[in-house]
């Protein structure tokens, strides 16, 4: 396993779309433990591929303990609201509060490409929503009810 660096709000590559992941091979699996490691090093909760600088649908997640990791994954449904602050680690020295659903079902496979499906309450929907937006070069800022202090600050998009 290896630290990867993480990209930082401002570089393009952030907000671009990435691609499913087809290959469940070694290089995949290597990503993905270097990315578990490099979540743990900066304190994440959450990490996704494009913050790793790779543009495939891949992330890692850790709340409360537990550990997963989606390849491919799909909110196929979500219910209530929520608020809470969140922040990011390409997003340094800002944090913000966003509406995120109370609860979600997502779809992914594991590193294999064997299928499951997740239900996640509170941290882990928002956690889970956080690192698809990645996926798709969202991130919270754009969402947050606090984007104007963050503009305020200074803070690039
Ligand atoms: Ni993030």
């Amino acid at each position: 396993m290896a630290l990867r660096n993480v990209v930082k709000i401002g570089e393009s590559s952030l907000r671009k779309k990435s691609k499913p992941v087809k290959d469940f091979d070694e290089s995949l699996w290597e990503l993905l433990d270097d990315m578990k490691e490099t979540m743990y090093q900066n304190d994440g909760m959450g990490l996704a591929a494009p913050q790793v600088g790779v543009l495939r649908r891949a992330i890692v997640i850790d709340v409360n303990g537990m550990f997963a990791e989606l390849i491919n994954p799909e909110i196929i449904s979500q219910k209530g609201e929520d608020i809470e602050e969140e922040g990011c680690l390409s997003v340094e020295n800002f944090r913000g509060r966003v509406k995120r659903p109370y609860e979600i079902t997502v779809k992914a496979c594991d590193r294999y490409g064997y299928p499951f499906t997740l239900k996640g309450e509170k941290w882990l929907a928002r956690c889970i929503c956080h690192e698809v937006d990645h996926l798709d070069g969202i991130l919270f800022v754009d969402k947050s009810l606090d984007k104007d202090k963050y503009i305020k600050q200074g803070g690039s998009l």
